[in-house]
């Protein structure tokens, strides 16, 4: 026999149909990263135009750094960067519950702070339609400082970052960037490998892959995220109906009104299961003379008393779902709407059988 691996340790029965083979992913994206997931192209400028802020070594290597960071902790997807003397250009996915605005705004914030640079306020962004290829942008973007003059054409920009994939993809993806920084980088590098290791396990458990609603699929048929639904399927009652359904209370006092509509099916089928699970004792007219009631069970009272053919129907559903003195609830048994089905066949049996006489 095969000694078992990893997967085999939850025994499957035998005859279980082979695990799915995984299908390969896409490589211009991390795992985590949904494929219908929208690209934005954003544009960020400094305050005082044409003095150069962004392109110096020691400020494009923390600037980098910090878009890594936000990488690897899922707080964005950045694909590309370009900075150019006073304004940067980046093509940036946000899948996640905070918005795009706020995560801007947080990162100009620590730039600033850390980097003494001198935004402007806000921010520009183009969200890229499908026809607009990702390519497509990511040669404007990267021919941006050519047509500014800074560089021939042939020639290569160096405050350009672009991700990889394949770092991202793996677990050990935290590689630092390499900026020759002396000592003074070890504090944050080490607080930032804190704090990766701290949150390792966060983005998997609070951020899982989801459909955006109505958004595009490439993984339906159809081509959208939001599913049709199913055939004959019936709109949720509200919440207090759905109380009411379940407790037979509205506002904690009895429901007088059946909370479902009398149908000669639902009576049918009030039949049926009073037979099943409650004649027995109460007898088929309900008049209390069952058979395990015949056997020296004790008795219970006719439902045509007076006080219970006044009681409330949710006072009958409270004592069949809950139980009453010495006789149990049968909530477990019996579901919810056929509950309401007994009750409402009850009822017809308080209407149509007389009153008790007194017993001798
Ligand atoms: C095993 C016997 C038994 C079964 C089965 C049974 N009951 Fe009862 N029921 C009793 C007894 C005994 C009482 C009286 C309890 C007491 O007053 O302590 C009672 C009481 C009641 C009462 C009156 C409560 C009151 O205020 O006096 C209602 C209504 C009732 N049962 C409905 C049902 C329904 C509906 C079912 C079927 C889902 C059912 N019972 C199944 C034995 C049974």
């Amino acid at each position: 026999m095969k000694p078992p691996t990893a997967r085999d340790s939850r025994a499957r029965p035998l005859g279980a149909p082979p695990y799915p083979k995984r299908k390969k992913l896409p490589h211009d994206r991390p795992l985590w990263l949904r494929p219908e997931e929208e690209i934005f192209f954003v544009t960020i400028c400094c305050q005082e135009r044409v003095r150069n802020q962004l392109c110096k070594g020691q400020v494009a290597c923390e600037i980098f750094d910090s878009v890594e960071f936000r990488n690897r902790n899922q707080i964005w997807y950045a694909h590309l960067v370009v900075l150019m003397p006073d304004h940067l250009h980046a093509l940036i996915s946000f899948p996640y519950e905070q918005p795009m605005r706020q995560i801007i705004a947080d990162w100009k914030r620590f730039l600033a702070t850390k980097l003494g640079i001198n935004w402007q306020r806000d921010f520009f962004d183009h969200r890229l339609r499908r026809e607009e290829s990702f390519t497509e942008k990511a040669d404007y973007i990267r021919a941006n400082p050519v047509r500014a003059g800074l560089i021939g054409p042939s020639e290569e920009w160096r405050y350009f970052w672009q991700a990889k994939v394949e770092i991202d993809n793996a677990t050990s993806g935290k590689m630092p960037r390499d900026c020759g920084a002396p000592g003074g980088r070890a504090l944050p590098m080490l607080l930032a490998a804190i704090i990766t290791l701290s949150t390792a396990c966060r983005p998997d458990m609070a951020n899982q892959p989801r459909a955006k609603p109505l958004s595009e699929s490439d993984f339906f048929a159809d081509g959208t995220n939001a599913r049709p639904l199913p055939a004959h399927v019936v709109a949720r009652r509200d919440v207090q109906e759905e109380e009411t359904l379940h407790s037979g209370l509205i506002n904690a006092a009895y429901a007088t009104e059946l909370p479902v509509q009398v149908t000669s099916e639902l009576l049918a089928r009030g039949h049926e299961r009073h037979e099943i699970f409650c004649a027995e004792c109460h007898g088929q007219r309900g008049n209390g003379d069952g058979q395990v009631v015949q056997r020296g069970f004790p008795q219970p009272p006719p439902y045509q008393l007076d006080r219970l053919r006044h009681a409330p129907v949710g006072y009958l559903f409270d004592v069949m779902s809950n139980g009453h003195g010495t006789m149990a609830g049968y909530a477990a048994q019996i579901e919810v709407a056929d509950r309401w089905a007994i009750v409402a066949y009850i009822r017809g049996l308080q209407a149509n059988q007389p009153s008790p006489s007194p017993r001798p």
